[in-house]
């Protein structure tokens, strides 16, 4: 009778792996998954961060004592209301240069990022702005305004209370 010993191998014995081999099967599975998340990254990529508002309607009730001439901004908004004796008007505080936030002043507005300056009307006094601000879209309902931040108007036009 004939018996095997531990060395030796069968025909039907699975070849053993090499350790180059073990080494090249893991580094490509490494590569493959790899390969994968960078695949989902970018898929997640060209989507936007925030959705955009399905709506740039904006309700305000301006203030009763608010003097002719003096800008009232909602807060957390990019606009400036004013009312005088024709009427309340909207001027968009997005500058027209790069888009910073401009700051009403006593004559107008000053863009804090590069130094523009628009008049009160939204007209550009000093650039690099390349445009006058946008006047922005104004209805009365009820006591308050619906400003649309999406809806630009020519310069003067204004709604009567
Ligand atoms: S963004 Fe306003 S001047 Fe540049």
């Amino acid at each position: 009778m004939m018996t095997r010993s531990p060395e030796s191998h069968s025909r039907l014995d699975p070849e053993p792996i090499s350790r180059r081999d073990l080494l090249g099967l893991s580094s490509l599975w490494m590569t493959g998954a790899s390969l994968l998340f960078a695949l989902f990254g970018a898929l997640r990529l060209p989507r936007a961060a925030v959705l955009d508002s399905p709506s740039k309607k904006v309700r305000v009730s301006l203030p009763e004592t608010l003097a002719e001439g003096t800008p009232f901004v909602p807060p957390g908004r990019a606009m400036a209301l004013f009312r005088d004796t024709e009427g309340v008007f909207a001027i968009s505080t997005v500058c027209t240069h790069l888009g910073c936030i401009v700051e009403p002043t006593a004559g107008g507005f000053e863009c804090p990022c590069h130094g523009s300056i628009f008049a009160a009307d939204g007209s550009v006094t000093r650039g690099p702005a390349p445009q006058p601000l946008r006047w922005l879209k104004v209805s009365a309902s009820g006591d308050d305004w619906i400003v649309d931040e999406a809806a630009a108007v020519p310069a003067g036009t204004q709604v009567n209370a």
